[in-house]
């Protein structure tokens, strides 16, 4: 299992407002990076997550944000253990919802 650090704002289909472009920009590349690595890996396919931890309270989310680290990151492992042994790529949230690409 791979999980990867992107970001709601990565979200191409969820972009409705515009603002933080580069950021934007970068985290739809690693999601676009994440997705060729997983059709490109070799049988059995490894589980492998682009992950949105919410809008946490850390010198880039600021400190109007509702989450905390402490919020966010065990609930981000939840996530992951719960995904453990399952093949392929997804976009997925702190909560666990699958985010549109
Ligand atoms: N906070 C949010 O609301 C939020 C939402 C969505 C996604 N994320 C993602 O979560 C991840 C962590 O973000 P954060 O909120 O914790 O940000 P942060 O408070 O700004 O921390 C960023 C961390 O990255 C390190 N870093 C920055 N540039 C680096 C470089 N060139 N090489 C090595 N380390 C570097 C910094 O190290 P130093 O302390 O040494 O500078 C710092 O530890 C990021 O990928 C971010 O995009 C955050």
């Amino acid at each position: 299992m791979i999980g990867a650090m992107s970001s709601g704002q990565g979200s191409i289909a969820n972009n409705e407002t515009g603002l933080r472009e580069v950021y934007r920009g970068g985290k739809a590349a690693l999601n676009q990076f994440r997705r060729s690595f997983a059709v490109r890996q070799p049988e059995p396919a490894r589980t492998l997550l682009a992950m949105a931890p919410g809008w946490v309270r850390t010198d880039l989310g600021g400190s109007d944000a509702p989450l905390g680290v402490e919020d966010s990151i065990p609930r981000l492992v939840n996530v992951m253990l719960a995904q453990f042994g399952t093949p392929g790529v997804q976009f997925v949230d702190y909560r666990g919802r699958t985010v549109p690409w």
